[in-house]
């Protein structure tokens, strides 16, 4: 069988029985894909091409990741030359890639941070979890500092301390029960406030229950506090401006680290290159992971500002050093690779980029599909955009999940492929997009077209037409 990208039905045929027969796959049902599969070939900018011949505008860039886009044969090229210097050894040592990149990461924060390389968003979380825990060992040993505080409804990955940290019970369901280091508070997700209240009279209230929850926990048992900046998987919460503020003046006031997660809101994803550079907070440690190489190979980092880092700094007796390692950590020809992503993404202005292009896809899908009466809200920043649907925009009742799946099958059947919020049946009628950041101002109207004709369709099947 070779790798080709020309449609060729017998190696499809090929591939599916094969798969079939010997491959677990992640969250889809077997029962699905038995029916109906995916063999995907190859990728130029936004587009996906399958075995069958079909192609896809690809609105969600893969899993919220390919943001320089596919096709990218340069890349192919740096991996290859590193290759052939030195495919890998351990980041005990060090690795000119691996430092290029996090000098790189490091100018992007403006300076004052260190990178620790891991291999996935949810490894990222996991370090950032265990350098606090360290780190608040070492500064303060009379304490008891080991608690997170996460919000409800969040993701921060699929490890047992990543889930337990999130807050998607449909997500964590089955691999209960989970240590009770996590604690969580209400998610400004304000079209559906969980406190029953309305910006601005609310006060911001989910932020101050973060107060309350250090308080009632006992400040000298909770180390940090992690929040992703503009929740993504719940169906893009952007919260009010004055929320992440708030949060980083209660971990100041109590000694307690802010912890960003940047796994999909980095590399320019919103509009900056970093999703919390909108709301002028300084992470203590933050994740990085998918856009930060566009997924074309595996590599993620958790990066700490150098307060935390100096905390590992100390003389060799004293056995400061991050106690863990990971096999593939700071691994060369990712590292390599990450870098010209980068710098590719400086180079084509990508983060501006996704601002303007993300203006311009959101006006045009408020303009749409607002004529709709199932469509509740479109917000978001940059490119990553969520369309919560409801009943009727009155009463906000969420649209049932078949009707939801309905509308992401319509769009893949004309060749779009959007994804759907988590969050179990309070909040997984959301359409979420996150298209790549090169995506064109046509492919934005085909996206908005389609999107409109499968709004009227939902909404002529409810009367009983469709
Ligand atoms: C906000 C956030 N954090 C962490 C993760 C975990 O990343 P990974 O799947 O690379 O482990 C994800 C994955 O989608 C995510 O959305």
């Amino acid at each position: 069988m070779s790798l080709t990208n020309a449609p060729d039905p017998e190696i499809r045929k090929q591939v599916v029985k094969q798969d079939l027969e010997n491959v677990l796959h992640p969250i889809v049902q077997h029962r699905a894909l038995e029916q109906s599969q995916m063999v995907i070939t190859g990728g130029q900018g936004s587009t996906i091409t399958d075995a069958d011949g079909s192609t896809y505008l690809d609105a969600m860039a893969g899993l919220w990741c390919v943001n320089i886009g596919y096709g990218r044969t340069e890349l192919a090229q740096v991996a290859a030359e590193q290759m052939q210097q030195i495919a890998y050894y351990p980041h005990t040592a060090m690795n000119l890639p691996a430092a290029q990149l996090g000098e790189m990461l490091n100018a992007q924060m403006g300076g004052g941070y260190h990178t620790y390389f891991v291999n996935s968003g949810s490894e990222a979380n996991e370090a950032g979890f265990k350098i606090a825990r360290q780190y608040v060992k070492h500064e303060y040993p009379n304490d008891f500092r080991f608690k997170t505080i996460s919000r409800y409804y969040a993701y921060h990955g699929t490890t047992l301390a990543t889930l337990a940290a999130g807050g998607m019970g449909d997500r964590k369901g089955k691999f209960e029960p989970y240590a009770g280091e996590f604690v969580h508070v209400p998610a400004p997700t304000c079209y559906r406030c969980p406190l029953g209240l309305e910006y601005p009279t609310c006060g911001v209230a989910c932020a101050k229950a973060i107060e309350t929850t250090i308080l009632g926990e006992g400040p000298q048992t909770v180390a940090e506090v992690i929040v992703e900046p503009i929740m993504s998987g719940v169906g893009v919460a952007v919260p009010p401006p004055e929320y992440h503020p708030m949060v980083e003046a209660i971990c100041r006031k109590y000694d307690v680290l802010l912890h960003v997660d940047e796994v999909i809101n980095g590399f320019g994803r919103t509009g900056k290159m970093f999703g919390h550079q909108h709301y002028g907070i300084s992470p203590d440690i933050m994740a990085v992971a998918k856009g930060i190489v566009s997924a074309y190979l595996p590599i993620a980092a958790t990066m700490v500002k150098n307060r935390v880092f100096e905390s590992f700094l100390g003389e060799v007796a004293e056995e400061r050093q991050v106690m863990q390692v990971n096999t593939y950590g700071g691994h060369p020809v990712a590292a390599a690779v990450a870098v010209r992503n980068i710098e590719i993404m400086l180079e084509e202005r990508l983060p501006q980029r996704a601002a303007e292009m993300g203006d311009y896809l959101m006006n045009g899908l408020r303009e749409t599909l607002m004529k709709h009466g199932i469509c509740g809200d479109v917000r978001g920043k940059g490119l990553l955009i969520g369309i919560e649907l409801v009943t009727d925009r009155a009463s906000k009742t969420q649209l049932p999940g078949a009707l939801v799946g309905g509308v992401v099958a319509f769009c893949r059947a004309a060749g779009v492929i959007v994804g759907r919020s988590g969050g179990g049946a309070r909040h997984s009628n959301t359409i979420v997009l996150s298209p790549p950041l090169v995506i064109t101002r046509s492919e934005c109207d085909t996206l908005i077209e389609v999107l409109d004709k499968a709004l009227a369709m939902t909404v002529a099947k409810m009367a009983g037409n469709g």
